[in-house]
């Protein structure tokens, strides 16, 4: 089949409702949408990323209603997260009815849903009569797509539609938390920050991948990895300058290197503003591995607000194992 790039939302939800899939734009990040209610939709979703079926996906949804059939209880702290956060890059682990597919949920009593903010999207969302299961638009373990050449480049002719929603303006994913009496779990540094959601009110803790009540695959080590491989350094200049007569490429947060060719280096945001590096971290980690370094250097951001989000991408990205 030959991948057809669009803005038709009408043509969009015929394939999605023909079983097919089809990428979206999202504010965070391109995903790859199907039926969340046709089981057969869902397993080509995993199929076609290389997903393993223990790595359950966020069900994309338009508004409340849609949300009420979905899942059983609505916890309080919830609502008001949704009235302050969404639509947006916030993502609630809720308990799930009945209706949502056990495969959607790799068999969690829980089920994952967000709203998103895209106005694409959510125009094709408003148009289905069901919800879009979507992950996000790469390859399993591979660097999330930001643009529609980064979805296309992954893959081309294995899906009937990309729906064009020009680059995804927050760049990573949404944040993923949970709810224990009225405390909230953070299951995934995202764009929503760990910051606004204490601002609201809450107390934050983190659930990692042994003290969470609840197993997140997605907390797996090794995710968003370039093929190249990345080391993340202490002082980026010292490294970069030390390797400079080899084959290396530098993603910095925001001071260019001088001494490293201009084209093998990428600056996150010249003014070291973490939602602006947060925008361009996945653009820079496809350019800088098309240049097919020996090694790509990088270093974190300051640990706070968005820049734990960016700098958990970067440790992922650079871990060496599962
Ligand atoms: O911004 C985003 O969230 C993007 C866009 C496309 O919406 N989606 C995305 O999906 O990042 P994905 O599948 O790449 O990551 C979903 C994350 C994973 O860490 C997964 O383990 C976790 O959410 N997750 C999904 N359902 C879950 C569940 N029922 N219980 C625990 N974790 C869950
Ligand atoms: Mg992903």
């Amino acid at each position: 089949m030959k991948t057809e790039i669009g803005t038709d939302t009408e043509k969009a939800a015929a394939i999605l409702s023909a079983g097919k899939l089809v990428a979206i734009p999202t504010e965070t990040v391109y995903g790859l949408a199907g039926n969340a209610l046709n089981e057969e939709a869902v397993h080509l979703i995993f199929r076609i990323k290389n997903r393993p079926l223990g790595n359950p996906l966020i069900i994309h949804l338009h508004d409340a209603d849609q949300l009420n059939k979905l899942v059983t209880q609505i916890p309080e702290a919830a609502k008001k997260l949704m009235q302050l956060f969404s639509p947006g890059p916030l993502t609630y682990l809720l308990p799930k009815s009945a209706l949502v597919p056990d495969v959607i949920t790799a068999g969690s009593p829980l089920v994952a849903v967000r709203f998103p903010e895209h106005p694409l999207t959510r125009e094709l969302l408003k148009r289905l009569p069901y919800p879009l299961a979507a992950p996000s638009a790469n390859k399993y373990t591979t660097v999330s797509p930001t643009q529609v050449s980064h979805v296309y480049k992954q893959f081309k002719d294995e899906i009937d539609y990309i729906l064009d929603g020009g680059d995804c303006k927050k760049g990573i994913e949404s944040t993923v938390i949970g709810f224990e009496g009225n405390d909230i779990l953070i299951y995934r540094h995202g764009i929503v920050t760990e910051e606004q959601l204490t601002s609201a009110g809450f107390k934050v803790r983190y659930a990692d991948r042994t003290t969470g009540p609840v197993h997140s695959p997605g907390q797996a080590a090794l995710h968003y990895s370039p093929k190249t491989p990345l080391t993340i350094c202490g002082d980026l200049e010292k490294e970069a300058l030390k390797h400079k007569d080899e084959n290396i490429a530098v993603i910095a947060f925001s001071k260019m290197i001088y001494g490293i060719p201009s084209d093998r280096q990428f600056v996150l945001s010249e003014k070291a503003n973490p939602e602006e590096a947060a925008s361009r971290l996945y653009t820079a980690l496809h350019l800088m591995d098309e240049l097919n370094a020996k090694i790509i250097l990088t270093e974190l951001l300051p640990e706070t607000g968005v820049g734990k989000a960016v700098n958990d991408r970067l440790k992922r990205a650079s871990a060496k194992g599962l």
